[in-house]
C-alpha cells in the first residue's frame, strides 16, 4: 500500500469511526446498559449507520446492525465494502455471530472490518459461510 493509499485508509476509517460513534449516541439500551453504534461505506459513497435498539423483551432486541442494514436497503441499496463498529465508550467491538451473517449477506466474503485486532475480511470473521450461493 502507498502512504497516499494509507492515508485514504486512515481518514475513511476515522470516518466510519465517527459516524458509529454518533449512532451510539442514539441507542437505546435500557437494559444491558451496553449501546452499540455501526456504520459502513457503501460502494457508491454512501455511508450508512444504526445503534442498537433493545426490547423489554430482551430476545427480540435489534442490534446496531440490522438498522445499519435496513438504512442500507432503504438508501438504495448497494454492497457494502468497509464495517465498524463500537460502544458506548468508543471503542472497537466485534459483530455478534448474527450480525456477521447479516454483513455477508450484504458485503460479501471481501467486506473489510476494523477490529479490536485491526482489520479483517469478511471471510476471516465469518469462514466457510452459509451465503446466497448455497440456495442455487
Ligand atoms: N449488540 C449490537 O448491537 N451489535 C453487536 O454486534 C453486538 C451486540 C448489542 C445488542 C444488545 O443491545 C447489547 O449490544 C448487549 O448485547
Amino acid at each position: 500500500m502507498s502512504s497516499s493509499e494509507a492515508t485514504a485508509a486512515t481518514q475513511l476509517w476515522a470516518t466510519l469511526r465517527a459516524a458509529a460513534e454518533s449512532a451510539a449516541e442514539h441507542a437505546y439500551a435500557p437494559y444491558s446498559g451496553f449501546s452499540v453504534g455501526a456504520a459502513a461505506l457503501v460502494e457508491d459513497g454512501r455511508i450508512v449507520s444504526g445503534c442498537n435498539v433493545e426490547n423489554a423483551a430482551y430476545g427480540v432486541t435489534l442490534c446496531a446492525e440490522c438498522g445499519l442494514v435496513s438504512q442500507l436497503h432503504l438508501t438504495g441499496g448497494g454492497r457494502l465494502t468497509h464495517f465498524v463498529c463500537v460502544n458506548g465508550e468508543r471503542e472497537l467491538i466485534m459483530p455478534c455471530g448474527r450480525c456477521r451473517q447479516l454483513l455477508h449477506e450484504n458485503g460479501g466474503p471481501s467486506l473489510v472490518l476494523l477490529t479490536p485486532r485491526g482489520e479483517r475480511t469478511m471471510t476471516d470473521v465469518l469462514p466457510d459461510a452459509f451465503g446466497p450461493e448455497d440456495l442455487t
